[in-house]
């Protein structure tokens, strides 16, 4: 039998992941403006670069199919295994890759595609690697301080937390937390660990929360910004996605789509600059001059949608 976590309230949620004894949920992202983006057809390859869940999945396999195909890549394997799962009935038509969308020359060969008609990129973690307890993503739950989406990695939050100097661990948390109090920080994992070694997601919780003692007023859990820090520095987030936005340009069809929903500032910036300097190069045209955010109501029956902006560009037919 399956139990729902009890801080999910089920009315923010439509469809349902089974991890072992536990039902896990997560809501694709602006699904409706991301498949007008795509703007995809029976018989379009189209590339779901983070597939997660399959959210995006799904609808995009809805429309391509019966001739069309969707290659959905994750690091994270146990996403590509729940997805194959979820999305079995559309076995004909998805092809499910383990690996780094950065590598996506190599992936492309494997499969022996030249040419894709789309391409998606839905950055971040998903609601599942959050919400699964061992993992170490989330701060709700206390588990070992992991945080890698690829579990072939070598390194883990808990080598960062545990070895990086204080410029380093102090510029993590500035540049990828945007934590006001970085430093402050810092400071406390250096002072700690000093003593004992930081195991897992309560310590570094606490010790964030004691570090901010005197800051009592908080949107979020004010270990927020520091998690988020240490999971982007931990999956090498920001260079694997500036490799991959870059690269992925040469393989589009003419009048082919890029994607990208970030929810991060770092990351929207680089999707920004991309795709101006492509446009300048002429190779492609923005379709958003300005990100596009969820509405109101969609924020309403999914809050993790706040902070998105979705950026899309369509390569030109002259290149
Ligand atoms: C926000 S989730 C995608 C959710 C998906 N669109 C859905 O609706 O179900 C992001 C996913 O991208 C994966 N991911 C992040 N960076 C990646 C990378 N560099 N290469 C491959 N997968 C990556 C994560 O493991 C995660 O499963």
């Amino acid at each position: 039998m399956f139990r729902t976590l009890n801080f999910i309230n089920s009315n923010r949620f439509n469809r349902m992941e089974t991890y072992g004894e536990v039902v896990l949920q997560h809501i694709p992202v602006m699904c409706k403006e991301v498949l007008e983006f795509l703007n995809l057809g029976p018989g379009s390859i189209i590339v779901d670069a983070t597939i997660g869940c399959g959210g995006h999945a799904k609808p995009i396999l809805e429309r391509v199919r019966p001739s069309g195909q969707l290659i959905g890549i994750d690091q994270d394997q146990q996403a590509i295994e729940s997805t194959r799962e979820n999305l079995k009935e559309f076995s004909d038509s998805l092809f499910l890759v383990n690996e780094n969308f950065k590598d996506l020359e190599k992936i492309l060969k494997g499969l022996k595609v030249e040419k894709i008609d789309g391409i998606l990129f839905d950055l971040g973690v998903s609601s599942i690697q959050l919400d699964t307890p061992d993992r170490g993503f989330g701060i709700r739950h206390n588990a070992p301080l992991d945080m890698r989406m690829d579990g072939k990695n070598k390194i883990s939050a808990f080598d960062l937390v545990n070895n990086l100097p204080f410029e380093e661990l102090s510029r993590i948390l500035r540049e990828y937390g945007e934590e006001r109090f970085h430093a402050r920080i810092a400071r406390a994992i250096v002072e700690q660990r000093k003593r004992r070694l930081i195991t897992t997601t309560r310590e570094l919780s606490d010790l964030v929360v004691r570090a901010q003692a005197s800051h009592k007023f908080y949107k979020i859990h004010p270990a927020t910004r520091t998690f988020q820090a240490f999971r982007i520095a931990v999956n090498n987030e920001i260079n694997s996605f500036e490799v991959a936005l870059k690269e992925c340009v040469r393989f589009l069809n003419p009048g082919s789509r890029i994607c990208v929903l970030s929810y991060h500032s770092l990351e929207d910036r680089i999707a920004k600059h991309t795709f101006r300097n492509l446009e300048k190069e002429g190779q492609v045209r923005r379709l958003t001059k300005k990100p596009m955010r969820p509405f109101q109501a969609e924020l309403a029956q999914n809050p993790r949608a706040r902070s998105a902006k979705l950026r899309a560009v369509e390569k030109n037919e002259t290149i």
